[in-house]
C-alpha cells in the first residue's frame, strides 16, 4: 500500500500517477484545502492536516483500517509550507508547518509506516563554486531560512531511519485543475502577449514532475521498503536555468516566446531570500535505477 501526503499538491499528482502506472496496490492520497477528483481504481483520499494532533490520529486511523493484514506501507511525505519568501515572512508557521508537523507525523505513525521518502531541496547547500555538484555525503550549509527548515527535517527523517531526496526547481504541467504552475503560467502571459521576467543566470539541475515521481516511485517498486542509502539526490544531468526551459517548452509547443525575456538574478529584487547557483551530484540515483542519463521533459 502507498501513502502520498500531499495528494493534491504538484509532485503528489503525478507521484499518484506514476505509481497508478507501475501497481495494482491501494494508494491513500491526503487532502488538505480540497479533495482530489474521484472514481479513480485502487486510489482513495483522506483529509489530512499536519498541523492538527486530532487530525493526524484520524489520519492514522484510516490507514490503519484501509490496510490488508501484514502489508507494508509505502510512504511519501510532500507538505510543507515550501514557499522560501513565506518562511521568511512567518518563521513560526515555517517551523510549526514543517517541522514540529514532521515530528508529530512521524511520531503517531511511526509503527504502521514501514518506508517514507521525504521530499527535501537543493536549497541545503550554499551557491556552488566553480560549477561544483554536490553529493549526499557533503556537509549541508543552507542557503537561506528554508533550506535551514529542511535540514532539520532530513535530520529528523534519518534518526527513523527513512529517506530523504534532494530534489531541484521542478516544472511540469499541473495534474491539479485548481492549481496554475511553471508551464500555465507560460503559456497564459504567451496568449495574452504579456511580457514575462524568467531568471535566467542562476541553475540548478532540474526536472520535471513527472521525471522525478517516476524515479521515486522506482526507487520504492525496486527496493520496496529497504531503500539502500538515506539520502538521494534526484535530478537532472544539465545544469539550467528557469528562462531556458521556458523558451524549451515555448519551441517544443510551437509557442511564440518574443514575450519571455530574460532577468539577472541581481535585478530580481522581489525576492526576499536568498537564491544563487545549486548544482547536484546524480550519479547515486542513476546507479540505484540503472539510469544512464536522467533529462528534464518539456
Ligand atoms: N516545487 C519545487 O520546485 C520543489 C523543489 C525542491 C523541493 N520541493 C519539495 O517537494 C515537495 C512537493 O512540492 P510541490 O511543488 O508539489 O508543492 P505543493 O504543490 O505546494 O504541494 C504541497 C502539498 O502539501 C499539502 N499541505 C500543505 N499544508 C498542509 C497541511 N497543513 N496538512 C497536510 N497537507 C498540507 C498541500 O495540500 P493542499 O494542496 O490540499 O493544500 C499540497 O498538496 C515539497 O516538500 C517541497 O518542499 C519542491
Amino acid at each position: 500500500m502507498y501513502v502520498v501526503i500531499g495528494g493534491n499538491g504538484f509532485l503528489g499528482g503525478h507521484l499518484i500517477q506514476q505509481i497508478r502506472n507501475v501497481t495494482d496496490e491501494l494508494i491513500v492520497a491526503s487532502f488538505h484545502s480540497k479533495k482530489g477528483g474521484e472514481g479513480v481504481s485502487n486510489l482513495t483520499w483522506v483529509e489530512l492536516d499536519v498541523t492538527n494532533t486530532d487530525s493526524i490520529f484520524k489520519f492514522y486511523d484510516a490507514i490503519r483500517k484501509l490496510r490488508k493484514s501484514g502489508e507494508l506501507i509505502k510512504c511519501i511525505y510532500t507538505s510543507g509550507y515550501i514557499k522560501p519568501d513565506e518562511c521568511l515572512r512567518n518563521p513560526n508557521i515555517a517551523v510549526k508547518n514543517n517541522i514540529l508537523s514532521l515530528i508529530n507525523f512521524i511520531a503517531i505513525t511511526r509503527e504502521l509506516i514501514d518506508s517514507l521518502i521525504f521530499t527535501s531541496t537543493d536549497f541545503v547547500f550554499e551557491e556552488s563554486q566553480s560549477s561544483y555538484r554536490y553529493k549526499e555525503e557533503d556537509e549541508p550549509n543552507p542557503i537561506n531560512f528554508y533550506g535551514t527548515i529542511k535540514l532539520i527535517c532530513e535530520k529528523i527523517i534519518i534518526r527513523n531511519n527513512y529517506t530523504v531526496v534532494r530534489l531541484p526547481f521542478m516544472f511540469g504541467r499541473s495534474l491539479n485543475p485548481n492549481k496554475e504552475h511553471f508551464i500555465e503560467h507560460i503559456e497564459r502571459v504567451i496568449k495574452n502577449n504579456e511580457v514575462f521576467y524568467v531568471l535566467s543566470d542562476y541553475y540548478e539541475n532540474s526536472l520535471d514532475y513527472g521525471t522525478v515521481a517516476r524515479c521515486i516511485t522506482n526507487l520504492f517498486f525496486l527496493y520496496q521498503t529497504k531503500i539502500p542509502f538515506p539520502i538521494i539526490h534526484i535530478c537532472g544531468d544539465l545544469p539550467v536555468s528557469k528562462y531556458e526551459i521556458a523558451l524549451e517548452y515555448a519551441s517544443k509547443q510551437g509557442l511564440n516566446s518574443d514575450c519571455i525575456k530574460p532577468l539577472k538574478l541581481e535585478e530580481a529584487s522581489f525576492f526576499l531570500a536568498k537564491r544563487a547557483t545549486i548544482l547536484l551530484d546524480n550519479s547515486l540515483v542513476k546507479s540505484l535505477l540503472g539510469l544512464k542519463n536522467l533529462e528534464f521533459k518539456v
